[in-house]
């Protein structure tokens, strides 16, 4: 497979596309594969498990794909390994997911020196490197904090409320709270972070509790804190979506099933399911193609008006 010069490349494109889905192409042979190596978080929860998912259903051999995926556990150095190894193996392109913003220019230096381009999926990164990465394919975090902000704004005027932050410095934890901020800011109490996990949200709102008696209201960075946050609540003797009102982000079958059962009030989607757009893109990122600097995958929002059907279709 011939890899694409990043010379070809528009510098800045700044108008996000919504790519069509892929059409896979015609089976490859062995040979022509695309070689693709991916470093997933893996070890946070139902998004990232159907992340995957759909990330191993786009990039098959069938599809013309070779993938190297490299679970590594929602570590930096464990990221930082899994892209030199990708580099040693001459892959066409690298894809990842990188667990935090910062502290990536060492190795995306070495894989630019290498001429391998580089494709973020999902989270975003800061890095001063010049042509650092190719392109990136997610969500809008900070708009997706803009929706849960309004909702706020608008439902839960006066509302003291514990903002249940992601993983520290991650794209999606800056995005969502300066997006959620920027419009309710002055109403948050108090923030800490539960790491995304369900198990993290349970003992971060246990505690948060604690020290903020009076909160009303917690917005979570995610569904899996969001659930963690509805257990804590319950042990605590308060009532979820009635004492204290839960906001989320993602849209899992479980947030949607807790949303329609009155235990969360809105639920903000962040859709994980773009494993076909994402295999478009590295086809023509791999055949030295322009392609857009950032495709953002659309999501709606969910509040207690969601259907049965709604619940019942959701794939994750
Ligand atoms: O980066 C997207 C976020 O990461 C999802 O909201 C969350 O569930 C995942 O772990």
């Amino acid at each position: 497979m011939r890899r694409g010069g990043r010379g070809l490349l528009p510098a800045v494109l700044a108008v996000a596309v919504a790519l069509a889905p892929a059409a896979c192409g015609a089976p490859r042979e062995d040979g022509d594969a695309v070689r693709v190596g991916f470093s997933q978080l893996s070890a946070e929860g139902s998004w990232r498990a159907a992340n995957t998912a759909s990330v191993r259903a786009a990039l098959t051999p069938e599809h013309g794909f070779d993938l190297r995926l490299s679970e590594d556990e929602q570590k930096q150095e464990g990221q930082v390994a899994a892209l030199r190894r990708f580099i040693a193996e001459d892959v066409d392109v690298i894809a990842f997911s990188p667990v935090v913003e910062d502290g990536w220019d060492q190795v995306l230096r070495e894989a630019r020196d290498a001429g391998i381009p580089v494709v973020l999926v999902d989270r975003s990164i800061t890095t001063a490197l010049p042509d650092a990465y190719v392109t990136r394919i997610g969500a809008d975090f900070r708009a997706e904090g803009r929706r849960a902000g309004r909702w706020v704004l608008r439902n839960a005027p006066g509302a003291e409320v514990f903002e249940l932050q992601g993983t520290l410095g991650s794209g999606a934890q800056v995005g969502r709270q300066e997006g959620f901020d920027a419009l309710v800011g002055d109403a948050v109490v108090g923030a800490a972070t539960g790491g995304f996990t369900r198990a993290g949200g349970r003992d971060v709102t246990a505690a948060a509790l604690e020290a903020w008696p009076g909160l009303d209201l917690v917005f979570a960075h995610n569904d899996d804190m969001a659930l963690g946050a509805v257990e804590a609540l319950r042990a605590a003797g308060r009532r979820p979506g009635v004492d204290v009102r839960v906001v989320s982000v993602d849209g899992t079958r479980d947030a949607l099933r807790a949303l329609a059962a009155g235990d969360l009030d809105l639920v903000v989607e962040c859709d994980p399911q773009f494993g076909d757009q994402l295999a478009r893109v590295l086809r023509r990122v791999a055949a030295g193609e322009d392609v857009p600097a950032s495709t953002t995958v659309p999501g709606g929002v969910f509040d207690r008006s969601v259907t049965a059907e709604q619940v019942a279709a959701r794939a994750y």
